[in-house]
């Protein structure tokens, strides 16, 4: 399995691995490389040392028998350490016996007595006794017994050390377990939010950094939650409005429409019977009915613009915005005359973009029907400005003010989300006598400059 499939778990406890293998084997080298050099030093010592003891006792066996000389020699150089010494008569054969045994018991495997051995070194001495040679005595560097006790220190330390790394991997392993756990549970809570199920929710666990994580995974998932149930009230507002919307055009159709489409029927019929009457033809009768027909074209006219009106405001988009302000005011004022409607924006861009440009228009739209309507009001100013990337708007009125525990109407409910859509801030306020209106609503820069660069020439 590649590296980049491994867990954190897996990954951490192989590097600690990694490092282990690395210091064994560093360990390994400086033992070697120690012990070489402790071998080499302590046999050449002692091949010194021993060389001495030889030639003196050689030269005190001088008043002993010939013939028991070599044998005598040869046991008294037997227990040395390492260091061997071997007696040989003059025709070179080796006196005495072998010891047994001194090989069977080493314990070093070859490789490590292979890494650590110095090259053997050889004298030889000759055993004179009463000036006549009866044999020599061969020293031999004998670094065996040296390395043995090495090898028992390092494979004691070695045995220790691994005993100890295992258990602290093993440690390890379940401790990384236990602390990596509340991250695999992150994941699965994140699954939970990417399938919109957004009642995940993680238990604090106990390192406090994965607590804050914790936290702030909870934070998001109860303000994912909280956006949700917003969006589905706005969603189902906006069903209501749109089928609110669909049942006023549907009445206006029916009620407006209807009738007049019924008195021109009836005007075509008559016209329709005069023309097949058996008598002259009544022209006075027919001037009346056209006239009537006309009456009633020019109602369906007015009524058709009203409504297409009410569905898309006229000029939106073409008229500059200002302008389709005033408009929009003279008409309130033209339904009303007991009331005065004044309009200030001179202040904003000829436009913005469609939604902010529907959303000022609405907005003072509603203002000014719940000023005439709620408040009777007899004076309604709104005034916009188009300031430090902002554009305000405010509608007052001089009516009644807003009674205390009003209900929110989709007038007001309709405004705030617009403005809110928008990123915008709307308010409603009492404001001495009458009501007042704020709102507010961002316009990014480059939109804004872009806007503002149409030369008047191009308003319509
Ligand atoms: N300018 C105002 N002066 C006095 N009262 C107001 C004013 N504006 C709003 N209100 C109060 O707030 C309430 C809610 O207004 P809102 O526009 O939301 O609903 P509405 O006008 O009653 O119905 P609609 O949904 O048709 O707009 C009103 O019924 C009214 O009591
Ligand atoms: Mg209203």
């Amino acid at each position: 399995m590649p590296w980049s499939q491994w867990s954190t778990r897996t990954r951490l406890v192989a590097v600690v691995l990694l490092i282990d293998v690395m210091a064994a084997a560093i360990s390994c080298g400086v033992v070697v490389f120690n012990a070489r050099n402790a071998v080499r030093v302590e046999t050449r010592a002692s091949l010194a040392t021993v060389e001495n003891l030889v030639a003196d006792t050689i030269r005190l066996s001088n008043t002993a028998a010939p013939e028991t000389v070599l044998q005598t020699l040869d046991l008294r150089f037997r227990a040395l350490r390492h260091v061997r010494v071997t007696v040989l008569d003059v025709e070179g054969h080796h006196v005495g016996r072998d010891e047994p045994g001194r090989k069977a018991s080493r314990e070093a495997p070859e490789w490590f007595s292979d890494m650590i051995l110095p090259p053997i070194e050889r004298h030889s001495l000759p055993i004179r006794v009463g000036g006549r040679v009866l044999g020599t005595a061969q020293i031999m560097t004998q670094p065996m017994d040296e390395i043995e006790e090495i090898w028992g220190y390092a494979r004691a330390l070695s045995l220790t050390t691994f005993a100890i790394n295992a258990a602290m991997l093993v440690a390890l392993f379940l401790a990384l377990g236990k602390i990596l756990a509340p991250l695999n549970r992150l994941g699965e809570a994140l699954t939970q939010l990417e399938h919109h199920d957004y009642t995940a929710r993680l238990h604090p666990p106990g390192t406090p950094e994965l607590a804050v994580i914790a936290e702030r995974f909870n934070k998001v998932a109860e303000a994912l939650a909280q956006t949700r149930s917003a969006n589905a009230n706005l969603n189902q507002k906006l069903l209501t409005a749109q089928d609110d919307e669909r049942r006023r055009t549907a009445l206006e159709l029916h009620d407006d429409f209807g009738p007049c489409l019924f008195a021109l029927e009836a005007n075509a019929a008559s016209i329709a019977r005069i023309a097949a009457g058996a008598r002259d033809v009544d022209r006075s009768k027919l001037a009346a009915r056209a006239a009537e027909i006309g009456t009633i074209v020019g109602q369906v006219q007015g009524v058709n613009r009203a409504l297409l009106n009410r569905l898309r405001p006229h000029g939106l988009g073409q008229a500059p915005l200002p302008t389709c302000l005033d408009l929009l005011l003279r008409g309130f004022g033209e339904r009303h005359p007991g009331t005065t409607f004044i309009g200030r924006f001179d202040n904003l861009a000829r436009g913005y973009n469609d939604l902010v440009d529907l959303t000022i228009f609405r907005c003072v739209q509603e203002s000014a029907t719940n000023a005439v309507r709620h408040g009777g009001a007899k004076r309604v100013e709104a005034t916009a400005n188009d300031r430090d990337g902002t554009v305000t708007v405010e509608i007052r009125d001089d009516g009644t003010g807003i009674p205390a525990g009003h209900r929110i109407g989709l007038g007001l409910s309709g405004m705030r989300e617009r403005v809110e859509a928008l990123q915008g801030t709307f308010t409603l306020d009492n404001n001495g006598p009458g009501a007042i209106v704020r709102i507010a609503i961002p316009i990014p820069p480059e939109r804004s400059r872009e806007t503002e660069d149409l030369s008047p020439a191009q308003s319509v």
